[in-house]
């Protein structure tokens, strides 16, 4: 079938102006703009995507001396400017918010943090293998007005990472009102890629930071969670895209990759492509900690919060004027907990949020209910390219996993009176249940005890491979791997793994760096709500 559409599409783009895309001019410009398409009212706002400055703009890490986290006004909402958080980076007379920082590896961040908010503030960079000093551990938040010093080199290998809050208690709240923003790891098979497929960030490679939200009627961001809603996970009654509401992307026809982070606080989200009711392939080409070593051409991938996924979307055979939708399809959430938890109810049209009487809070929308089918982004031909190279079929060198060692460690997730534990336990900040010797690989065994939610784990400082998944739902058995139990979002490299209620999920994580020292990381549930409420663990790398 698609083959069929490729030939009409192809005579309809020599009647229409055929636009030959030369092969290794990676330089060479978009073809021009054909007639604009008219606006659509279901999805009328271009996305934003990174430029030179403004939200997201690009930058070189190394260039970076200062980046300040403060309330900000921005237009999030029918361009009437709401009250947000953002990291805020001045730069050569430009003002970035949430900047798109980019590096090398083996390149070097030198900044100093300063906390302009009220409340405590830290940053930490999700998915890099630094120090505890410039991990953004939460011992390390510093008060409203005070700054932090940062100074590491980036050991990481090529990926997209991410820099997020992390004060305890408050990581959730911070987040959730603008303050994210992607940090872009590149190395020699990275730029090779780029060159290959000629990816552009924001023009060809186009991050998607999909959140979704509670805005009020002025489009400010409310972040105003019931007690119930600490114990689901805060949810949303819109998804946004770049901080875009109902976001349309108006794209050549060619390939185009998209390096997806759900920065949701709780929303997991089933994603697919869909043209019409046909799902599309895709190929993950990258998850967590940067390329596969192949691409993986799947139909749809489960990305839970914080989880990256970097797929190539190939266009080239549709016609102008087509239309491919980015959705989440229906799954079963299994918020299994739901009976079993004392105290309020599970929706938030139930209660006034605690602590907001303003009107315009009491007047939200209730959320979109988790697992439910919802449309995020219209990707829209607008230009028709021929363009020739093909996705490779190698991508990067990749270190399997280490042998499996015989005894695994067990980590279990579970709950007790509405309170979520790792191994029985919640966060203590002088307390270091798991202790780990360096140099050393260990086996994780991650059992997440039922009645229960899904949790998406993650460990700070180290990027580990899933080896196995087992008993897991029908829902993710349908798309894994027979043998090993994986779907396509364990591939690679992983810094957070979702697993579902009655799973047992295995991970294989190289305790190996090169800081001297005890250096004191974290494992927590990356559902923003179970954080703050203390399902997170101190882990004590011993030297
Ligand atoms: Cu993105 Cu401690 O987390
Ligand atoms: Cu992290
Ligand atoms: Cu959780």
């Amino acid at each position: 079938m698609i083959l069929a559409a490729g030939t009409a599409a192809a005579s309809a783009g020599l009647a229409g102006g055929l636009w030959w895309w030369q092969r290794g001019r990676p330089e060479a410009p978009l073809p021009p703009p054909e007639p604009p398409l008219p606006s659509d009212p279901a999805f009328p706002n271009a996305l934003r995507v990174p430029g030179t400055d403004g939200m997201y703009g690009v930058l070189d890490a190394q260039a970076v001396t200062s980046i300040v986290a403060r309330p900000v006004r921005y237009p999030l909402l029918n361009g009437s400017p709401a009250g947000m958080l953002a990291y805020e980076v001045e730069h050569r007379g430009r003002t970035l918010y949430n900047p798109t920082l980019r590096a090398r590896t083996g390149g070097h961040v030198n900044l100093t943090f300063w906390n302009a908010l009220d409340d405590p503030g830290i940053i930490h960079w999700h998915g890099f293998k630094v120090d505890s000093n410039n991990d953004g551990h939460p011992h390390y938040a510093v008060p409203g007005g005070a700054t932090y010093e940062y100074q590491f080199g980036i050991p990481n290998r090529a990926g997209t990472y991410w820099y997020h809050p992390h004060p305890h208690g408050l990581s959730g709240e911070q987040i959730y009102r603008g303050m994210a923003g992607l940090f872009i790891v590149e190395d020699a098979e990275e730029l090779a890629l780029q060159r290959e497929l000629d990816l552009r960030l924001g023009v060809t490679d186009i991050p998607l930071i999909v959140q979704d939200r509670r805005l009020d009627a002025d489009g400010n961001p409310v972040f105003a969670p019931t007690g119930a809603e600490r114990f689901h996970g805060y949810l949303g009654d819109q998804v946004l895209i770049n901080h875009t509401p109902r976001p349309y992307l108006d794209v050549a026809s060619r390939i185009f990759r998209f390096r997806l982070l759900n920065g949701s606080n709780s929303r997991i989200y089933r994603l697919v492509f869909r043209h019409g009711e046909r799902l599309l392939d895709f190929a993950v080409i990258g998850t967590d900690g940067g390329l596969l070593e192949r691409p993986h051409m799947v139909q749809e991938a489960f990305l839970s919060p914080a989880e990256r996924l970097d797929v190539l979307l190939d266009l080239r055979y549709f016609r102008l004027g087509d239309v491919v939708s980015l959705a989440s399809l229906p799954f079963d959430p299994m918020h299994q907990v739901a009976a079993h938890v004392p105290g309020p109810g599970n929706t938030h049209a139930q209660h006034a949020p605690r602590g907001h009487q303003d009107s315009a809070v009491t007047a939200l929308e209730a959320p979109i209910p988790e697992g439910a089918e919802i449309e995020l982004m219209r990707i829209r031909v607008s230009r028709r390219t021929i363009y020739g190279p093909r996705v490779p079929s190698h991508l990067s060198r990749f270190e399997p996993a280490p042998p499996e060692v015989p005894r695994p460690r067990v980590i279990t997730l579970d709950q007790k009176n509405g309170v979520w534990r790792i191994n029985g336990l919640t966060y203590v900040g002088h307390e270091t249940p798991i202790v780990v010797k360096r140099d050393t690989i260990e086996i994780w065994e991650i059992r997440n005890l039922p009645p229960s939610m899904p949790h998406p784990f993650h460990i700070h400082g180290f990027l580990f491979q899933v080896t196995s998944r087992a008993n897991s739902p029908e829902h993710v058995r349908r798309i894994a791997e027979p043998k090993s139990g994986l779907t396509v979002a364990d591939r690679g490299w992983k810094d957070t793994v979702l697993v579902w209620p009655g799973e047992t999920v295995r991970i294989s994580i190289d305790f190996s760096h090169t800081y001297l020292g005890d250096q004191v990381y974290m494992v927590h549930c990356h559902n923003m709500e179970h954080e703050d409420g203390g399902m997170m663990l101190n882990l004590k790398v011993a030297a």
